[in-house]
């Protein structure tokens, strides 16, 4: 039983991590999205807002004989995958910029807990410079961000803005 951890803070998902998941599934027989709670950040979609947008839509994806679900995690993310018996964390390596932090918190998470690995995984170029924190910005001040993110994140975004 091959089972990843697949961690972030998806606040929103975009269609790169949805992209980073399919991939995923080509190699892990079981892949929890894992979302951070982070007491320090203040996120645009709450927890649960993001839990129910993330398994909403992952119906929409291709997981072959994967198994995918949605859950969240709080203090350090080797104890969680430990907890969770899964040995592999993947991370989404979008650029060489990604690299350096990617590679500090992999090594890190070696070091805590040395069964687990750390898998990166590239995104298409599509999405390449697609995060969450981009989309935000972009959709907050008016720019286009249909493609980067499901319609029904796009959907949920604009219902967000107009709450306030
Ligand atoms: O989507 P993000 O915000 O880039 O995800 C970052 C995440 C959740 C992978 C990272 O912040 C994390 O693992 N946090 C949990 C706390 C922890 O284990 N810290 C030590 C990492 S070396």
């Amino acid at each position: 039983m091959r089972r990843a951890i697949y961690p972030g803070s998806f606040d929103p998902v975009t269609n790169g991590h949805l992209d980073i998941i399919e991939r995923g599934c080509k190699l892990f027989d079981e892949i929890i999205v894992s979302i951070l709670v982070n007491p320090d950040k203040q996120p645009f979609f709450t927890l649960e807002e993001r839990s129910e947008m993330l398994s909403e839509v992952l119906q929409n994806i291709s997981q072959g004989n994967c198994t995918v679900r949605v859950d969240s995690f709080r203090g350090l993310l080797v104890n969680y995958a430990v907890a969770q018996q899964a040995n592999v964390i993947v991370r989404g390596i979008r650029a060489i910029s990604d690299y350096e932090y990617e590679l500090q918190m992999a090594l890190m998470n070696r070091r805590l807990e040395p069964g687990i690995e750390t898998v990166f995984m590239m995104p298409a170029e599509t999405y390449s410079y697609v995060s969450s924190r981009l989309v935000k910005e972009v959709f907050q001040l008016g720019g286009a961000i249909t493609g980067l993110v499901p319609p029904v994140i796009e959907r949920r975004m604009k219902e967000k803005m107009n709450q306030g």
